[in-house]
């Protein structure tokens, strides 16, 4: 028998462990509604066709990328921030595999077994992942659902130790869907500030943005003072998450001998990969007529979303404002949320993650809903939670 190392004892990963069940069920004829998987290509989205010349043109590059990536494509990340108001240079930028590695590179640059990353609760389990897999402690503020989830700030504060080493934003927010005003990101860049500690901003559905009177702020723009690491990806923006194209870029002060490190990471790694890469300037540079459709359409999903399930006896939402999230609570006599998703999938068949995946505050139950489905799929998930409901609990 072998042996796994400790480290990986505590990593889950509930968006993927419940489809395990859905597969068995659907293997007994069972009709599943998959509204767990936050993969847009999944359901009636499609890579936008120019991107795709852009990688078949250069599929014969078989060579090592450059470890930092290609410069036309860093070069293009750095256009867009500074376009945005972000002071940096293309030598700020790393090309990584998906967001996922820079957010595993940046961690693993900046701590020590026993420290500490600020990471919100609900979250996105990579963060708890890695930090567990570095030997580090956990550390989570909660995401306040009666203030539209934005960070609570004052958990934030009461949270920082000697061994705290930076705060995570995901912003918009997986899995809540919030957007974060422009006064929250300012309290937390000044709580950053005042210890000392970068800000980890992670900014991977920053062109999902529904409402109009609801805007996105990149905090690099927020934060010229403060050290800030900024993650962003072509998966969910562009629609292409198998591609694993996405960056990461430095700014602010104090950042020279951290990114660094995290700059020799990446040559320890040798690259990403190089076709793929050759997607970015036409992604950020060319037509974005593919975001209005998306937003378009996502908005609608939305509406149903938010609509459907407030009407829900025992379930209510706070309304989304950016990605394809949402987060809604179950205030029923449930023993768990997990067993409360279990049942509704063997009972119904729409598939959601449970709300414990994620982190929740204790006696809260929720669960997380995918809206990147069809209006069809999205409402015969509600329509069977609904049965579900009052079946059990009316
Ligand atoms: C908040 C957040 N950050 C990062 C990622 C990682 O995305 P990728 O590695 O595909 O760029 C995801 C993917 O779902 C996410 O939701």
């Amino acid at each position: 028998m072998i042996i796994p190392s400790e480290r990986t004892e505590n990593i889950t990963y509930a968006i993927r462990d419940v489809v395990v069940e859905a597969q068995k069920l659907e293997k007994l004829g069972k009709k599943i509604t998959y509204l767990n998987i936050g993969d847009p290509l999944k359901y009636d989205f499609r890579t936008p066709k120019h991107m795709i010349d852009a990688v078949a043109k250069n599929i014969h590059e078989s060579s090592y990328a450059d470890s930092m990536g290609l410069l036309e494509a860093r070069q293009s990340v750095f256009k867009e921030a500074v376009r945005n108001g972000t002071d940096i240079t293309e030598n700020d930028v790393v090309m990584t595999s998906g967001g996922s590695e820079g957010i595993s590179m940046a961690i693993g640059a900046i701590m020590n077994p026993g420290d500490s990353i600020l990471t919100p609760k609900p979250g996105y389990p990579l963060y708890n992942a890695v930090i567990e897999y570095l030997h580090g402690k956990q550390n989570e503020y909660y995401l306040d659902e009666e203030n539209d989830w934005q960070p609570d700030i004052d958990d934030m504060r009461k949270k920082i130790d000697k061994k705290t080493k930076a705060i995570t934003l995901i912003n918009p927010n997986n899995p809540t869907g919030a957007l974060y005003t422009k006064g929250t990101l300012k309290k937390v860049i000044d709580l950053a500030g005042e210890h000392g500690l970068p800000v980890f901003s992670d900014e991977t559905y920053d062109k999902i943005i529904f409402d109009d009177d609801f805007k996105f702020h990149p905090v690099g723009t927020l934060a010229k003072d403060v050290p800030v690491v900024t993650f962003n990806t072509l998966s969910k923006n562009y629609l292409c998450p198998g591609w694993r194209v996405g960056w990461l870029y430095f700014s602010g002060s104090g950042m020279e001998k951290y990114s660094e490190a995290v700059k020799q990471l990446a040559r320890a790694r040798l690259s990403i990969n190089q076709p793929m890469q050759y997607a970015v300037k036409p992604a950020l540079e060319g037509p974005q007529d593919h975001i209005t459709e998306m937003v378009g359409k996502l908005k609608r999903r939305r509406d149903i979303t938010y609509k459907r399930l407030n009407e829900i006896d025992g379930i209510s939402c706070v309304k989304p404002r950016g990605a394809f999230y949402a987060f809604p609570r179950i205030d029923l006599k449930i023993e768990s949320d997990k067993k409360f998703t279990m049942d509704l999938l063997r009972e119904e068949g729409p598939l959601f993650v449970f709300g414990e995946g994620f982190g929740q505050k204790k006696d809260t139950h929720h669960f997380r809903v995918v809206f990147a489905a069809s209006e069809q799929a999205l409402n015969d998930g509600y329509d069977g939670l609904e049965r579900f409901v009052k079946k059990n609990f009316g």
